[in-house]
């Protein structure tokens, strides 16, 4: 690929992937999230979904598209195949031409994958590696988030994320996703299952970009006991949710100062941040 044009394939992809190229006007009503009239709305809502999901309809609230949230990553897409917004992709393409460009050894791997959209975006990119030898792994339950343990996890006490049933994207879904996109082929592959099981023997041997998007702490504790170890030196490790999330921000808080990492955060918007494994 020309590298000029290869440039504009990714802009495509990013504005593609966010749904910022068409914008969109509506989304999924969620439980929880918004104050006592938008709980109304939303107890309303979930009786006529009971009464319209056999007819294959579904009510959503009309919202007027916001492209400077949707870029910051601020809201939950209705259909586009990722939230993390256009910076955290920017900063993902970024890791991923040093990690080719300095032939940093391993693999990449998303954790917590929702429908796929920054996958699809990593795999896209593998494309600009001449050693044709990385893969990209895609971790996550396919069906949401785990309740909370609080007992072993006091930081997840009251965590709400398991009742959000769009966050649950099952793997058929997943995949459909990449084959729309083209880029389901043999350098991705799945490990459907809570972290907690699937990451102590995944089967990549390094990483060369860790991506943490589990919300709670004990998914961001899964995967930084369980996958930095594998992670290269001089590999990524981005935190999706450090900021917006504070259980998150516990858990990577406290990863860090267990096993002495100091190598300095580096914000990338409002909630990413990364570091580069120095030692
Ligand atoms: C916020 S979404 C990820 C967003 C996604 N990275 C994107 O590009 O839009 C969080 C995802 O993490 C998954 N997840 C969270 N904790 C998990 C756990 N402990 N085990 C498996 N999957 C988990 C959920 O199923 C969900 O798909």
């Amino acid at each position: 690929m020309a590298a000029d044009f290869s440039e504009r394939y990714f802009e495509l992809l990013k504005r593609c992937l966010t749904g910022s190229l068409h914008g969109e006007a509506f989304r999924s009503i969620s439980p929880a999230r918004e104050g006592w009239r938008g709980q109304l709305a939303g107890l309303a809502a979930r009786g006529m979904q009971g009464l319209l999901r056999p007819f294959g309809l579904e009510v959503v609230r009309r919202v007027a598209y916001d492209a400077q949230r949707r870029s910051e990553g601020r809201d939950w897409p209705a259909h586009a195949e990722t939230m993390i917004g256009l910076k955290r992709l920017n900063q993902l393409q970024n890791c991923i031409e040093e990690v080719i460009k300095e032939n940093i050894p391993g693999d990449l791997i998303e954790c917590g994958v929702w429908r796929g959209g920054a996958g699809i975006f990593m795999r896209a990119m593998l494309e600009l590696d001449p050693s044709r030898q990385r893969k990209v792994w895609l971790a996550d339950s396919f069906q949401g988030l785990p309740p909370p343990n609080a007992r072993q996890y006091p930081a997840d006490k009251g965590d709400v994320h398991h009742r959000y049933t769009q966050l649950a994207v099952s793997l058929d879904e997943v995949q459909a996703n990449f084959e729309r996109y083209g880029w389901l082929d043999d350098r991705v592959a799945f490990l459907p299952g809570w972290f907690r099981d699937t990451l102590p023997n995944a089967p990549m041997e390094r990483l060369a970009v860790l991506r943490a998007d589990g919300d709670m702490y004990e998914s961001t504790m899964d995967i930084l006991r369980h996958l930095y170890p594998k992670l290269s030196i001089n590999g990524f490790c981005i935190i999706d949710d450090y900021g917006a999330i504070p259980a998150c921000r516990q858990a990577t808080d406290d990863y860090r100062r267990e096993h002495g990492i100091q190598d300095p955060i580096h914000a990338i918007d409002w909630t990413g941040v990364y570091w580069r494994r120095s030692t």
